[in-house]
C-alpha cells in the first residue's frame, strides 16, 4: 500500500492526533532520503515490531559543516516514497522552515562524545543532529525509533539524549547492510565515480588490520585520505575521503 505523504507540519501533527494513531505502536524511521537497501532494512524491522510506521524525509541543514556536501546531497523523493510502499504507512517531509521556526535558536548540545571523531572534524554536526531528532521525536512520538549501526557514534549519542532527557521512546540498533563487496551502504555511495566505488570496496577490510595505526596506514597506501582511525567499546572507527567523498565505517575488533 502506498504510504501517506504529509508536507505540513500541521496537518502531520492533527493526524497524529487522530483515531488513526490511538493506541496503536509507532515504529518510526528518520532519514534524510536517497534511501537503499539499509533504510529499507530499518524499515522492515519497523514494519514487524509496530502497527503504524512513520518514515521522515529530511536533509536537515543543521547537521552540514560543509555548504557543498549539503547541497550536493541527493535527492530522490518519488523513488523513497515508491521504496517506502507496503513498509512506512506515512512519511513525513518537512520543509527546513517548518523544522525549525526558531530559526535554529535552540538547539541540543552534548558536550563530551559529540566532540570526538566524527564531531572533531565535522563540528557542529551532533548539535544538528541531535536537535533535529529530537524534534522528529516530538512531531512522531514512536514506541521505537530505528538507527542504523554504521552511524555508531550517531547511535550512541541518540540514545544518550533520549535517557539524559526521559524520552519515552525505545531505540532499537540495526546491523549495517552491506553490497556484495563489503562497502557499508550509504546515500553518498551513489556520488562515487564508477572507478572509486571499485576503490572503495577496500576501505571495510583494510579497517580490520592489525591496529588502527597499521589500518590508517594501508588505508592511505590504497589511495584513501584518512581523517581518523580509532576504537571505542571492542568497535574500530574511522571515516576516510576518496574521489572528494567522505565515507564513514565501522567494524568490531
Ligand atoms: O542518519 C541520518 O540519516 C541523519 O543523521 C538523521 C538521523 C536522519 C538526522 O538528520
Amino acid at each position: 500500500m502506498k504510504p501517506r505523504v504529509f508536507t505540513s507540519v500541521a496537518e502531520w501533527r492533527a493526524e497524529r492526533a487522530s483515531e488513526r494513531f490511538a493506541g496503536r505502536s509507532v515504529g518510526f524511521v528518520p532519514t534524510m532520503g536517497a534511501l537503499h537497501a539499509g533504510h529499507r532494512a530499518l524499515l522492515e524491522r519497523a514494519r514487524a515490531e509496530n502497527e503504524r510506521v512513520v518514515l521522515s524525509i529530511f536533509v536537515n541543514p543543521t547537521q552540514f559543516n560543509d555548504p557543498t556536501d549539503l547541497a550536493k546531497y541527493p535527492r530522490t523523493l518519488d523513488e523513497d516514497v515508491a521504496l517506502a510502499a507496503g513498509l512506512a504507512t506515512d512519511v513525513i517531509v518537512p520543509s527546513p522552515e517548518a523544522m525549525y521556526p526558531d530559526r535554529y535558536r535552540y538547539r541540543v548540545t552534548e558536550l563530551e562524545f559529540s566532540r570526538e571523531l566524527e564531531g572533531a572534524h565535522r563540528p557542529g554536526h551532533f548539535d544538528g543532529v541531535l536537535t533535529v531528532v529530537l524534534k522528529l521525536l516530538n512531531l512522531v512520538q514512536p514506541t521505537r525509533a530505528y538507527f542504523g549501526e554504521k552511524d555508531w557514534q550517531q547511535l550512541h549519542l541518540v540514545r544518550g539524549m533520549v535517557e539524559a532527557l526521559f524520552l519515552p521512546c525505545e531505540i532499537v540498533a540495526c546491523q549495517t547492510v552491506r553490497e556484495a563487496d563489503g562497502l557499508a551502504m550509504s546515500s553518498r555511495n551513489r556520488r562515487l565515480a564508477p572507478a572509486d566505488r571499485a576503490r572503495a570496496a577496500a576501505f571495510p577490510k583494510l579497517l580490520r588490520a592489525g591496529t588502527p595505526e597499521a589500518a590508517a596506514g594501508a588505508l592511505r597506501g590504497a589511495g584513501f585520505e584518512v581523517d581518523y582511525i580509532a576504537e571505542r567499546d571492542g568497535v574500530r572507527l574511522g571515516a576516510v575521503h576518496i574521489g572528494g567523498v567522505r565515507l564513514i565505517d565501522n567494524v568490531r575488533v
